[in-house]
């Protein structure tokens, strides 16, 4: 058992949608979020870019003495594949738990993947499906314009760029056919209901956030580390820069608001 927190990064804030997740799967876990909103978005960048970011983001944490890093970028975890190599405390990123979870959800054999420019261009959900399953056929796109969509606000179902934006993006994996899309970056779990209209009820959204995190509680049972106290963890929120619209934007993904709860880090240190 061990009291320890538990380390979280993304690049910005759309990590407190997984942090929200482990909360209700785990509630008597600390946490230690990271957000790099000082270098805020990744998936733009090149893959040496995010890889060194990655690693100052997961030593931040380990400063922070956690018992377990969880990237819940989209962008890291399909980039960065290494990067629990460097680290001494058990690590995991979105891709093996939500490419599981797609595969025991489609009945069809046809996968969409979405996510950042640099998450489809690696191609890690699209390789760790077809490792779990060779006959499953994976349609990818990248939906870049969906991040500052979410971050504007306009999500709601009545927003008309919102539902033209999936339109657009989302048309092609409508005419494969595919019967379940793996949401495979931090922000897109927001614009589930706009998704949810266009595809319909049949295709199955997989969200990586919540699959991470009950893979993060089934690793800390396996390894007996788990939090045996009976108070509610307590969460420290860190950042890289503290803009405006910070507040605003992290009730978007937490759906509460962290207030003043909140220190900058120079992550330039780490
Ligand atoms: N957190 C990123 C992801 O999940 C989205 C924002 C960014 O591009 O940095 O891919």
């Amino acid at each position: 058992m061990s009291n320890q927190p538990i380390g979280v990064f993304d690049s910005g804030l759309g990590g407190l949608t997984a942090v929200k997740q482990l909360r209700e799967i785990m509630p008597h876990e600390n946490i230690i979020y990271f957000g790099d909103t000082g270098r805020v978005p990744y998936g733009n960048r090149s893959v040496e870019t995010i890889k060194r970011y990655a690693s100052q983001d997961a030593r931040f944490l380990l400063s922070k003495n956690v018992k377990m890093v969880i990237a819940a970028c989209g962008t890291v975890s399909s980039t960065a594949t290494e990067l629990g190599e460097e680290l001494p405390v058990p690590y995991i990123n979105v891709i093996a738990p939500t490419a599981k979870a797609a595969v025991e959800a489609t009945k069809n054999g046809r996968i969409g993947v979405i996510g950042t420019r640099a998450t489809i261009s690696a191609g890690a959900y699209k390789k760790e499906i077809e490792k779990l399953d060779a006959g499953i056929r994976v349609f990818q796109k990248d939906c870049p314009l969906f991040v500052p969509i979410v971050e504007e606000g306009f999500f709601g179902t009545d927003d008309p760029i919102a539902s033209l934006t999936v339109e657009r993006y989302l048309g092609i994996l409508k005419e494969q056919k595919v019967d379940t899309i793996i949401l495979g970056c931090t922000h897109y779990p927001i614009l589930k209901p706009v998704i949810g209209e266009y595809v319909g009820p049949d295709v199955k959204l997989i969200d990586s956030g919540k699959e991470t995190a009950r893979f993060a509680a089934s690793i800390l049972a396996e390894k007996s580390l788990l939090n045996d106290s009976e108070q509610p963890g307590e969460c420290g929120f860190f950042v890289s820069d503290r803009t405006e619209s910070f507040s605003r934007i992290a009730t978007i993904f937490l759906r509460s608001n962290i207030g003043e709860n909140v220190s900058r880090v120079d992550i330039h240190n780490y």
